[in-house]
């Protein structure tokens, strides 16, 4: 990497700078979102603001200006974010409701259309106003959480408005100027790398910061901690101990209000290509050589493009595709994927997916990594199995027809976060038997304390410089290297065509024939 991405801040994994266990403090800074209407902004980036206000962790100097198309003021801005905190995160609000008058101080509202010339040079004045009077330093963080396609039309109006600049190269003036990114980022790669060149005329790669927000998740950074802060996994992490791994993001809700942008993009764009691919990276990564974030980012662009791209032959054997047709959820009858508001009748859009995928390095060759993900499942769950080999077919194992049950390590990214190792022990009894138990830890009986929310570990880590837990330019590209042959083959309806399952169902039978067939040992671990 040629760009080693200091922006004029410190930019180590700044998780790991605080001896004392604290979280860092942002610098003063600008925030500045673009689609401040939107349902991003009001279910997770204010109520993560709010929450990162509420600890002492956002500088007292920072301003929020709420960058949106409508005629709206200040107070009504506020107000219509007040009401978003209070219903979508209630135990925030139950707690902190006292704050938010102090909190609304800081949110400016400003009215622009995304391609005004104007409305960019008026912020611009706005900005440099603000430095002044209330010591943001010139700092700038933009949060593009607008429908992808005026990505290119910001970061254009950004440069022409001259708000791409970062104000000083004096490191210890902390001045910078950074944009987050929101998913998805492209549709393919031919519009991912297109993308990043647009993005790449208004920002050096150091400035970018692309957002998956599982990496913000708890759980998703202690893949990491757990594999590279214990002696005990890492001599088995690999081929000679594992026999195959499986990764399961499975959601109860369906598309909700959000058919305009699910029914184009479908689950391997929304959840596959970004958020399970991510989770893959962690689990088959080399340590990187420091805890710098492009060291990190460099060993996990390492695995996807160890990620076997399939032709089409194989796209057809190894993955599924398929629609929720009526069923239940959460015990209440809900609509078929056909019949929701907004989706075409004649859609063949995928609400979910599974996949055989295999990194093809030394660490992992022959390792199958198992992908499902779906809407409508019967619960919501996101977990990882790295299943152990079988012991050998002697003693304990020839005691029953089925032999004994492989070692199973489970991580719970959500819910009920937590990580548990599947030992076979013998039950108490005369008779001598194996049963599966598991060893358990979980996250609210060790630390107890609030999971912070994703969003809210990634504001803090941009505003602090640290791009560790987001996607680099080639990272994105390599992600979607894997998953546009996928695409591309499903389009001939030959190719895996698009089945059915139940809503409230694990997803079609295919899906567990296509675990079975590799191995009539393995099979999905549903708990
Ligand atoms: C988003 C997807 O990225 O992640 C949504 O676009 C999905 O479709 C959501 O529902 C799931 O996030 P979480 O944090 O609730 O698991």
């Amino acid at each position: 990497m040629a760009d080693f991405g200091n922006d004029g801040v410190i930019n180590e994994y700044a998780a790991f700078e605080d001896g004392n266990g604290a979280d860092p403090a942002a610098p003063p800074c600008n925030i500045i979102i673009f689609g401040a209407t939107g349902d991003l902004t009001n279910r997770k980036l204010i109520p993560a603001l709010f929450s990162l206000h509420c600890q002492g962790s956002l500088a007292p100097q920072a301003r929020i200006v709420a960058f949106a198309r409508r005629d709206l003021t200040d107070d009504l801005i506020r107000e219509k974010m007040r009401k978003s905190v209070e219903d979508f995160a209630k135990d925030l609000w139950r707690d902190e409701a006292k704050r938010w008058p102090e909190f609304a101080q800081r949110i400016v509202y400003h009215r622009s259309d995304y391609d005004s010339p104007d409305g960019y040079n008026e912020l611009k004045n706005r900005l440099d106003a603000f430095d002044t009077e209330f010591g943001t330093n010139g700092n700038r963080l933009y949060y593009l959480a607008t429908p992808p396609q005026t990505y290119s039309q910001v970061v254009f109006q950004l440069r022409k408005a001259r708000l791409n600049e970062q104000l000083s190269p004096d490191a210890s003036k902390r001045n910078f100027s950074r944009i987050i990114i929101e998913k998805p980022f492209g549709q393919d790669l031919a519009s991912a790398r297109a993308l990043n060149a647009e993005v790449r005329n208004s920002f050096r790669e150091a400035q970018v910061y692309r957002i998956d927000h599982y990496l913000g998740k708890e759980t998703v950074q202690n893949i990491f901690v757990f594999r590279f802060a214990n002696a005990v996994f890492e001599p088995i992490w690999n081929q000679n101990f594992i026999d195959s791994v499986q990764i399961t993001v499975a959601e109860t809700v369906g598309v909700e209000s959000r058919a305009g942008y699910f029914d184009q993009a479908g689950e391997l764009r929304d959840m596959v290509q970004s958020h399970a691919l991510q989770i893959l990276t962690l689990v088959a990564m080399e340590p990187p050589v420091s805890l710098e974030a492009n060291a990190i980012r460099d060993e996990k662009v390492k695995v996807l493009r160890s990620l076997r791209q399939m032709k089409a032959a194989e796209i057809a054997a190894r993955t599924i595709r398929a629609q929720y047709v009526a069923g239940l959820a959460e015990g209440k009858a809900v609509p078929g994927y056909l019949q929701e508001n907004g989706v075409s009748p004649q859609s063949l859009t995928e609400t979910y997916v599974a996949m055989r995928c295999s990194v093809e390095n030394w660490r992992w060759a022959g390792v199958p990594f198992f992908i499902r993900a779906g809407k409508r499942l019967p619960k919501r769950v996101t977990e990882i199995n790295i299943v152990f080999k079988n012991i050998p077919e002697i003693l304990l194992a020839r005691m029953s027809y089925k032999g004994v049950e492989p070692n199973v390590l489970t991580v719970r990214i959500q819910p009920d976060e937590g990580i548990s190792m599947r030992l076979g022990t013998k039950p108490p009894g005369l008779k001598m038997r194996v049963v599966p138990v598991d060893l358990d830890f979980t996250y609210g009986a060790s630390f107890g304390q609030r999971m912070h929310d994703a969003y809210e570990r990634l504001l803090l880590d941009a505003m602090n410089g640290d791009a560790s837990l987001f996607t680099r330019d080639d990272e994105v590209e390599a992600e979607w290297a894997f998953a546009t042959p996928i695409i591309e083959a499903w389009r001939d309806p030959e190719v895996s065509p698009i089945q059915t399952y139940m809503a409230g169902s694990w997803g079609p039978e295919s899906a567990s024939l296509l675990i079975r067939d590799s191995n009539p040992r393995r099979r999905w671990l549903d708990r």
